[in-house]
C-alpha cells in the first residue's frame, strides 16, 4: 500500500476557490478507498476556524532565506484522510487564498515557498510518504528541495515525486531576485532550474524535476505540448512527454447529485424529473426574474471570472443572445473587468440577464439544478468540473470543445460543443441547443443520457494508484541497477 502525501493550496471543505479545491477534497478519500495510505498538506488560511482542528506540532521555526517563520501544524480527518494544515499567521492569516479585490498578495512566493518547505517538516515529523504528490505551482518547488538542498538528508532518501498540473496558465512567476526568499538559495540550486525566461518560475522547476507529471484530462495533456496551449512551457513539456499523462478528474456525487443535494428546492432523478421545475422556479425567484418565464430556456453560468473562461465571447455575442428566446443567469467573481462586463449585461438586458457577483456555494448548486443549459465557452479548460456536474443535473452543457470539456461532453448526445473560439461559433451552438429544446421529447432523451453518465472518482483514483505503483517500480529498478553486478559492469564500460 503506497504512502502518498499530497501538497496543495486548496482542499474542500477547508479552502476552495475553484476546481482544485474540489479535487483535493474528493480524490484523497477516493484513493483511501482504493487502498492508498494518503494524507494532504495545505495552508491554514485566516478563515479556517480552529474548531475541529487538533494542534499536532508547535514551535517550529522555519528559515527561508533572510526570514524565519513561526509555524504550527494542525490536523483534521475528513473522509478518512488526515489533512495537515500549516499555520503561520503572518503569511496565511488573511481573508484571501491568493489575494484580495482582484490583486495578488505581493509575497505569494514566500507564502507558497513556505508551504513547500513546511510540507517537508510534515514528512520529517508526522507522515512519512514514499511519494510526494504536488499540485500546481504552489507546491512545485518540492522536487527542487529534494533534488538539491536535501539530497543527502536520510529522511527524504528514496521519496519519489509527482506533479499534477491543474492549470498551466498559473505558473507562480516572480522577479528573479525573489529566489532567496523561497529558501532556495542560488548557491544550492542551479538558477536555471528555478527560472524561466529570466523569472523565478515555480511550475517550471516542478515540471523539470518531478519524477512523474500528470494533468487533469487526456486532451489537455496533448494540448499543453503545443505552442498554442503551452504558455511558454510547451518545449519543456514535449521533452518530458514520456513522463506526462492525462488523468480525467472525477466528481464527488455525494455532494453533486440532484437526488440528494440539500441546497436545491426539490430533489429529482432521471426517472422523475418533476422536481427540476421547482428548482427552476426557485432559481428565477432567487435572481428576481419573472415566474412567468418558467417555460423560457434558462442558461446558467458558475465560474471564476478570468480570461481563461471565454466570457469575452459572451460579451461579443450579447446582442444576438439577447434577441433569442432565452434567459441567462451568472454567478461568479474574479477579474474586475469581467465583473463589470456582467453587471453591464444585466443593466442593458434587465429582464433577460441576471447576475450575482459573489462566491456562493448554495447558489452554485441551485444554478446546476434550476437552469436548463450550462454555458462554458472556455478559451482553454484543463478539465472543468461544472460541465460534469451539469450532466448529472440534466442541465445540458454548451461548451467549447477544448481540454476536459472535449473529453466529457459529447456534441449532440449529452450536450452541445463548438470548436472555433468565436462569438459566431458560440451562437451556432446555442441555436442548435434551442432547436432541440423546442422538441421536448428529444430534449428529455438528451437529459436522460447526460444524467446517466458516470464520472465518479473510482476509475480516476485507480489510475493514480497505478501511476504510484509505476513510480515505485521505477525507484526499485533504479536501486537494482545501482547494486546489481550487471549494473556495475555496465557502468565500468
Ligand atoms: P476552475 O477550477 O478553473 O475554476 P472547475 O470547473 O474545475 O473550474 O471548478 C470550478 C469549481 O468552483 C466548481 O465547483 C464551481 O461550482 C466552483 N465555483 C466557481 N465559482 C464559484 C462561485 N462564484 N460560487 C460558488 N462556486 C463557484
Ligand atoms: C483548474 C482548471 C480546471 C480543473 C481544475 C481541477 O482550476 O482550470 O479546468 O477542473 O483545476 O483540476
Amino acid at each position: 500500500m503506497p504512502q502518498v502525501l499530497m501538497v496543495a493550496s486548496e482542499a474542500a471543505p477547508f479552502a476552495k476557490s475553484g476546481g482544485l479545491g474540489d479535487v483535493l477534497g474528493s480524490l484523497p478519500p477516493a484513493l483511501a478507498r482504493a487502498g492508498v495510505d494518503v494524507a494532504v498538506v495545505l495552508p491554514r488560511y485566516g478563515f479556517i476556524p480552529a474548531a475541529g482542528l487538533q494542534r499536532v506540532r508547535e514551535n517550529l521555526w522555519i528559515p527561508l532565506g533572510p526570514n524565519t517563520w513561526p509555524v504550527e501544524i494542525y490536523a483534521a480527518v475528513e473522509g478518512g484522510v488526515p489533512f495537515f494544515l500549516i499555520d503561520c499567521p503572518p503569511l496565511y492569516g488573511r481573508p484571501g487564498l491568493y489575494g484580495e479585490d482582484g490583486t495578488d498578495y505581493p509575497d505569494n512566493h514566500i507564502r507558497f515557498g513556505l508551504l513547500c518547505r513546511a510540507a517537508l517538516e510534515v514528512v520529517r515529523h508526522l507522515f512519512r510518504p514514499r511519494i510526494l504528490h504536488c499540485h500546481d505551482w504552489q507546491a512545485a518547488l518540492i522536487p527542487a528541495w529534494l533534488r538539491y538542498p536535501l539530497a543527502l538528508d536520510p529522511t527524504f532518501l528514496g521519496i519519489r515525486t509527482a506533479l499534477t498540473i491543474h492549470n498551466l496558465g498559473y505558473q507562480g512567476r516572480f522577479a528573479r531576485d525573489a529566489i532567496p526568499e523561497t529558501g532556495l538559495d542560488e548557491s544550492t540550486v542551479p538558477v536555471d532550474v528555478v527560472t524561466h525566461r529570466g523569472d523565478l518560475n515555480f511550475l517550471k522547476a516542478g515540471i523539470e524535476l518531478a519524477d512523474a507529471l500528470t494533468t487533469v484530462s487526456p486532451t489537455y495533456a496533448r494540448e499543453i505540448q503545443t505552442p498554442e496551449f503551452g504558455c511558454g512551457l510547451d518545449e519543456l513539456l514535449r521533452r518530458r512527454s514520456a513522463d506526462l499523462t492525462g488523468i480525467l478528474n472525477g466528481v464527488d456525487y455525494s455532494r453533486w447529485s440532484p437526488e440528494t443535494d440539500p441546497y436545491i428546492a426539490t430533489n429529482y432523478s432521471p426517472e422523475d424529473l418533476s422536481g427540476k421545475r421547482d428548482c427552476k422556479a426557485d432559481l428565477l425567484a432567487e435572481f428576481g426574474l419573472p415566474a412567468a418565464a418558467i417555460d423560457t430556456p434558462l442558461i446558467g453560468i458558475v465560474s471564476r471570472f478570468t480570461s481563461q473562461k471565454g466570457f469575452d465571447l459572451v460579451a461579443e455575442a450579447a446582442g444576438e443572445l439577447a434577441s433569442l428566446d432565452l434567459l441567462l443567469v451568472a454567478l461568479g467573481t474574479g477579474e474586475p473587468r469581467y465583473e463589470e462586463m456582467f453587471r453591464k449585461l444585466h443593466e442593458t438586458y434587465p429582464g433577460k440577464v441576471a447576475v450575482r457577483i459573489a462566491y456562493d456555494e448554495a447558489l452554485a448548486h441551485k444554478i446546476e439544478a434550476g437552469a436548463d443549459m450550462f454555458l462554458m465557452p472556455s478559451r482553454y479548460e484543463p478539465c472543468g468540473l461544472n460541465q460534469i456536474y451539469s450532466l448529472r443535473y440534466g442541465t445540458i452543457p454548451i461548451v467549447r470543445l477544448t481540454g476536459g470539456l472535449a473529453d466529457t461532453v459529447e456534441d449532440g448526445e449529452t450536450g452541445f460543443g463548438f470548436r472555433d473560439y468565436s462569438a459566431a461559433a458560440l451562437l451556432e451552438a446555442v441555436r442548435r441547443a434551442l432547436e432541440v429544446w423546442r422538441d421536448p421529447r428529444r430534449w428529455r432523451r438528451m437529459m436522460f443520457r447526460a444524467m446517466k453518465k458516470d464520472f465518479s472518482w473510482a476509475a480516476s483514483a485507480r489510475r493514480y494508484a497505478a501511476l504510484y505503483e509505476r513510480l515505485l517500480e521505477g525507484s526499485r529498478g533504479a536501486v537494482r541497477e545501482l547494486t546489481s553486478p550487471a549494473g556495475l559492469v555496465d557502468n565500468d564500460r
